[in-house]
């Protein structure tokens, strides 16, 4: 059985993120969305929520689970047999990032790969952080997060 995470932040999830978790479930048996309990990022959203967000946003997905993790990367995929971690990449300036974060997963093992997928053309643009910076001012944000996330985050910023 091929078991692939998908591991982010999710702070919140938005369609680019539901764009690569739904492609990625084509391709292997099981996906695990693992939401990072802590961030290098301050986040918006606490893990529970961030969690709740998620779990509701694949629900309709086949074979995709929802789970916390609070350890290294490779700990999680080691502990869930998972050999395969799943990013997107979307521009070229998310490459260095992602390239210094496979190798190092790399290096602590060996048996886990990391497999970038290109974002969809229409998603290439969107990023948590921008999502959340339109929603401060009140931009249009429908489409670009699931529904729940869009209710949410126009509670928080909302005049
Ligand atoms: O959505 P993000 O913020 O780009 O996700 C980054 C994340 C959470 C996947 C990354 O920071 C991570 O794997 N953190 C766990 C700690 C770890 O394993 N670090 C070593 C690899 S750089």
């Amino acid at each position: 059985m091929k078991i692939a995470v998908c591991p982010g932040s999710f702070d919140p999830i938005t369609s680019g993120h539901l764009d690569i978790i739904e492609r990625a479930t084509f391709l292997y048996d099981k996906i695990i969305v693992a939401v990072a309990k802590n961030t290098l990022k301050k986040p918006l959203f606490s893990v529970e929520e961030r969690m709740k967000f998620a779990e509701e946003a694949v629900k309709n997905f086949k074979g995709v689970e929802v789970k916390l993790f609070d350890c290294l990367l490779v700990e999680f995929a080691q502990k869930n047999q998972a050999q395969v971690i799943v990013r997107g990449l979307r521009a070229i300036t998310d490459f260095e990032h992602e390239f210094q974060m496979a190798q190092l997963n790399r290096k602590l093992d060996r048996n886990i790969e990391t497999i970038f997928m290109m974002a969809s053309p229409e998603y290439g643009y969107l990023s948590s952080s921008a999502v959340k910076e339109i929603a401060k001012f009140n931009g249009q944000i429908e489409g670009l997060v699931p529904k729940e996330v869009e209710i949410s985050l126009r509670r928080l910023f909302g005049k």
